[in-house]
């Protein structure tokens, strides 16, 4: 078994799947701390610093919002021009010196494989909050635990799901992860869905295939989108050359409620790591897919605070004392 204590979280390749089973089980722990029905301390006095040096909302407003929910304190920076790194600092020097500040450290930056580097340089756990085009593993984890929760009304795991990723596959590090974590259960099919110019990597087909599962690649929707959960991803127009050429890709794959009753199954799950691009020429996911219960990206967003909790308690070690460190909640709350 995987010992988090004191590790570093970079990439999904370190889980098999028994430590993703122990993240999955101690996220759902931390739905009532969440849920505002108890408050939980066990992380009090603790510091947890949340450098993003690319744009983000949910991953580093989450990140802040989890470690709060344990009674820990947060500092932050935001941008490369508010922070050193502009003046030429190091990764490393960044790290030795921000690691002595803190007890936790989560990151996310626009350079593949940034992350692993900043954490050579740091004593304290690193936590990958993406990395260019690389991983977004708290991403994929919090992707897997919705799956989960969503699959468990209908009586299925994560074991011979139907799965279909559609849009930037090329780009997209959140399905890059994902993909890596779903290789490690059993008889998935996974069609991926996108032009053949923003197809997934090799490196992770390969990863699905040599552990025996079934890949299509395909860049038409007709007849394809027949599965258990469609997971619907943006033109990443920040790892394009240009606007214009992500242009070229954009409004190909949009999703509306009008393809989804033609091509999916009636209760297909649908979910999207979010920011989904509403602007007309993108309206990737459509709006009027909003009134649908099997629309889960809001449910999938809310769950990231939960994994990330677990995260933070495990690399902290205190997973096993939360409830020796509750509280009532003596505010107003609608959350109940
Ligand atoms: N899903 C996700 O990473 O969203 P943000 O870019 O807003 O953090």
């Amino acid at each position: 078994m995987m010992t988090f204590q004191g590790s570093h979280i970079l990439s999904v390749s370190q889980f098999d799947r028994d430590a993703i089973a122990r993240i999955l089980d101690i996220s759902a722990k931390m739905a009532p701390y969440a849920a505002r029905k108890k408050r939980c301390y066990v992380l009090e006095g603790a510091i947890l610093s949340n450098l993003f040096f690319e744009p983000s909302t949910r991953t580093r407003v989450s990140f802040g919002t989890a470690f709060n929910l344990l009674g820990g304190y947060v500092r932050e920076t935001v941008g490369q021009e508010n922070s050193s790194l502009s003046k030429g600092e190091s990764l490393f020097d960044t790290a030795q010196v921000i690691s002595g500040y803190s007890d936790v450290i989560t990151m996310r930056h626009p350079k593949m494989h940034s992350v692993a580097e900043f954490a050579k340089g740091s004593t304290v756990p690193v936590i990958n909050g993406g990395d260019g085009a690389n991983e977004h593993p708290t991403q994929a984890l919090l992707d897997l635990f919705t799956i989960q929760s969503e699959m468990m009304h209908y009586q299925k795991g994560l074991d011979n799901l139907n799965i279909v990723l559609m849009g930037d596959l090329k780009h997209g590090r959140t399905v890059h992860s994902l993909s890596k974590l779903l290789s490690l259960y059993k008889n998935v099919k996974i069609t991926m869905v996108s032009p053949t110019a923003l197809q997934m990597p090799d490196s992770v087909i390969s990863t699905l295939e040599n552990a025996g599962h079934q890949v299509v690649i395909t860049d038409t929707m007709a007849g394809n989108l027949s599965c258990d959960v469609i997971y619907q991803t943006r033109i990443q127009q920040e790892r394009f050359a240009s606007k214009d050429e992500a242009d070229l890709y954009r409004g190909h794959f949009s999703l509306n409620k009008e393809v989804y009753q033609k091509y999916c199954r009636e209760n297909t799950v649908i979910m999207h790591p979010l920011p989904r691009d509403s602007r007309p020429e993108a309206n990737e996911l459509d709006t009027d897919l909003n009134d649908l219960d099997s629309l889960a990206i809001f449910r999938q967003a809310q769950n990231g605070v939960l994994v990330r909790m677990a995260l933070f308690a495990l690399t902290l070690g205190v997973e096993d004392q939360l409830t020796q460190f509750e509280k009532d909640v003596n505010w107003h709350t609608n959350k109940r």
